[in-house]
């Protein structure tokens, strides 16, 4: 009904990070607005599904209001700033073996001729860090994603921002969120003064990283970085809800987290190829 804010009875309104508006539990189920690319993830969900990876939403159509219908997934999301108990190493190594699992199930999949994928507003002509893309990965992985059981990460929900990536953007995508990669000022306070390059290493070790992830991994994590910095800027100037975030710190955390890599990339980098459970390849 237009202008009535209010959900029906048995609708349960899901706010997240603001991002998506109209979402509702129904139930067992989700209800989200369909985008071009819905048919798109339902597709790709499907997929994971057969290949055995079932930590993630079950796609289940569109309901008789014309809206994406989706598994709810049992469970805790945490919100930014990440509480203290998601900042555990165990946590991190969790994370890694998930979307390893998920990266290893999504292999297999070769997206239709006329998949359709989300851009942010405003930044269709920002050249990708993610070229020759081996597989379709999740990319945001920040903690509104992230659905935790027993206190480690369970499943991932919010496929919105998958695409043909590469499975290293895919993983420095979580660094920067988990680990993170920020100034220390921009963190969770738990993890103001956290060994940056030693958790790097045990998401490394619990995924199973090779010898050439490990060496390529600080430099594409610095350009993609930047190329937050410049995404978040175009998608500010573009859309209301992108402004918010920007004037609410993005706009000052983005230059201070690619200040800091470029400062702390070195010690990163040379912690990971010296760790030690690395596999080769
Ligand atoms: N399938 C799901 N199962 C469980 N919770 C969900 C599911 N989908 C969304 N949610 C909840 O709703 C919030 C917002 O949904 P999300 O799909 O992440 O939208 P947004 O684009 O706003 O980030 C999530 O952070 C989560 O708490
Ligand atoms: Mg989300």
């Amino acid at each position: 009904m237009p202008g009535d804010r209010g959900a029906p009875p048995d609708e349960e309104p899901l706010i997240g990070d603001g991002v998506t508006l109209g979402i509702t539990r129904v139930a067992d189920t989700v209800r989200r607005p369909v985008r071009p690319f819905t048919a798109t993830i339902q597709a790709y969900l499907a997929h994971l599904r057969q290949a055995g990876f079932s930590d993630a939403p079950k796609p289940l159509g569109i309901d008789e209001q014309g809206r994406e219908v989706l598994s709810f997934v049992e469970g805790d999301v945490p919100r930014e700033p990440l509480p203290p108990e998601a900042t555990g190493e165990d946590v991190l190594a969790a994370l890694a073996g998930l979307i390893r699992r998920l990266h290893d199930a999504a292999q297999s999949w070769t997206p239709p001729r006329d998949a359709v994928w989300a851009t942010l507003p405003g930044t269709e002509a920002i050249p990708p860090v993610d070229i020759d893309a081996e597989l379709v990965g999740h990319r945001d992985y920040c903690p509104g994603n992230v659905v935790f059981r027993n206190g480690l990460p369970a499943a991932l929900i919010d496929f919105d921002l998958a695409r043909p990536t590469t499975r290293l953007y895919d993983i420095a995508n979580a660094l920067y969120w988990w680990v993170p990669l920020l100034h220390p000022q921009d963190r969770t306070p738990a993890l103001v003064s956290a060994d940056i390059s030693h958790r790097t290493a045990v998401f490394a070790d619990a995924y199973g990283m090779s010898d050439r992830q490990r060496r390529d991994l600080v430099p594409l994590a610095r350009r993609m970085v930047h190329r937050f910095h410049l995404t978040s800027r175009a998608a500010a100037e573009a859309d209301p809800v992108f402004r918010r975030f920007w004037e609410q710190g993005v706009k000052d955390r983005m230059p201070r987290a690619e200040a800091w890599l470029a400062q702390e990339g070195t010690a990163i980098a040379a912690r990971l190829t010296t760790s030690r459970d690395r596999t080769t390849g």
